[in-house]
């Protein structure tokens, strides 16, 4: 077997067999398959796609390139949820301590940017000191104590997939239905727990951009769950628009913050509610009304932003951040955008968004990069809010002194109409 002769065979669109897949997969993780090759086959892969076979082979030997978690010896049900990625979807920082606050184990794994969307790990990165490397056995121990732990990928942790992912960021090859499904499903298999909740992004800030491709992948995954014995209940949410006011590392934990201490309401609330509410129902097997119970009373009683507090402070983050966010260092310059036009905001478009944010240093464009957590934009008027001409549309926080092309670009997101329009957040629920 060499490396060319799988790239041209996936290059004429032919089913690669389990072991070619494994052959190229292993080889680059020990360096006898050259980054180049490796992206070349990416590529072939998104423009020519794998069918449920090829897509199942490279999952299982994702999942196999390193450790698998089993939590069994830990009393409780272990949930677990994971975004497709999307523009200001900072849903599992809110999400972790409400759940773990209400008694599921929420043992996360979660990742880093990619693309224009935003990740987990970057933006708890932005507290000071957090730490999302604590090694398994801490990893273990807090989800005993306090019943939640997020981590990033370890070296030993789909080691495939870490690197996979880092590639795919920088290779443009990140929207493949084949390629997310198996990052995903490799990560969710290997991370031990009960229950998976995959929220499928749907719209232009989402890999997914129309609701077919997002069913596929969402069927996908499914199905990969099934092979495993694993229950995976996907719900497709819009990501045409970003969700809730805040883009960007620390404006997101600021607007998580504020969630918990029941002071947001506005789409990301809303979706960390119906997660919440979810998981509760399924993981307690209790009804729709006492789910809501439940969640209202983590929120109102403070025990889920205790519960973040914990969160923070056994993953060696600075809690003063948390306690009061006027600790959270944001940009120098704080730009207000202006509107051209009066009217109903028909959309603001996510991916303009957020590829705004991450020019403005919020994520990455080469593999080396690194994060200026303090940069991103507050969404001052969301879709359907009515606008004049001259109100403030959002604020940039930028540390660029000339922010020029900024203010056009995010001038150019929005648009408007003379009706407002109805929208809907939750599109479909597969499972
Ligand atoms: N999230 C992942 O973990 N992997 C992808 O490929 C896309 C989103």
């Amino acid at each position: 077997m060499n490396p060319i002769d799988i790239i041209i065979k996936k290059k004429n669109k032919e089913k690669l067999t389990y072991d070619e897949i494994a052959y190229m997969v292993n080889g680059y993780i020990d360096g006898s398959v050259a980054n180049y090759q490796m992206s070349s086959l990416l590529m072939a892969i998104c423009l020519n796609g794998m069918d449920f076979d090829e897509t199942y082979y490279l999952t299982d030997v994702m999942l196999k390139s390193g450790d698998v978690l089993d939590f069994s010896d830990i009393e409780g049900i272990k949930v677990d949820k994971h975004s497709t990625g999307g523009v200001g979807d900072k849903v599992t920082i809110a999400l972790a301590p409400i759940v773990a606050s209400i008694g599921i184990k929420f043992p996360k794994m979660s990742g880093r940017g990619l693309g224009h969307t935003g990740g987990t790990i970057d933006k708890l990165e932005s507290i000071k000191g957090f730490n999302c490397y604590i090694g398994e056995e801490r990893f273990r121990d807090n989800l005993r104590n306090i019943g939640v732990a997020i981590g990033g990928q370890t070296k030993n942790l789909v080691p495939a997939d870490k690197l996979l992912y880092a590639l795919r960021d920088v290779t443009g090859t990140v929207e493949s239905i084949p390629l997310i499904a198996s990052s995903i499903m490799s990560k969710k298999l290997a991370s031990g727990a009960d229950i998976i909740s995959i929220d499928v992004k749907v719209g232009s800030g989402a890999f997914m951009k129309n609701i077919d491709d997002a069913r596929l992948l969402a069927k996908t995954m499914v199905e990969l769950g099934k092979k495993y014995n694993k229950k995976v209940i996907t719900t497709l949410t819009d990501m045409s628009t970003p969700l809730g006011n805040n883009i960007g590392n620390s404006l997101e934990i600021i607007e998580a913050v504020k969630t918990l201490k029941g002071e947001v309401d506005n789409d990301f609330s809303q979706l960390v509610f119906y997660f919440a509410k979810n998981i509760v129902k399924s993981a307690l097997k209790v009804d729709d009304d006492k789910a809501v119970e439940l969640v209202k009373e983590s929120i109102e009683s403070g025990k889920a932003y205790n519960k973040l507090l914990d969160i923070v402070k056994y993953q060696d983050g600075d809690i003063s951040y948390i306690n009061d966010i006027n600790n959270i260092p944001l940009a120098k310059n704080i730009i207000e955008v202006k509107s051209e036009k009066s009217g109903y905001v028909d959309n603001l478009d996510a991916y303009k968004l957020g590829h705004l944010a991450c020019s403005l240093g919020a994520g990455r464009i080469k593999l080396e990069d690194s994060i200026d957590y303090s940069v991103g934009i507050v969404l001052v008027k969301k879709r359907g809010d009515y606008v004049k001409n001259g109100d403030t549309l959002l604020k940039l926080y930028s540390n660029c002194d000339d922010n020029s092309i900024y203010v056009k670009e995010a001038i150019d997101a929005y648009s408007f109409s003379d009706n407002k329009k109805d929208n809907k957040l939750i599109l479909d629920v597969i499972y």
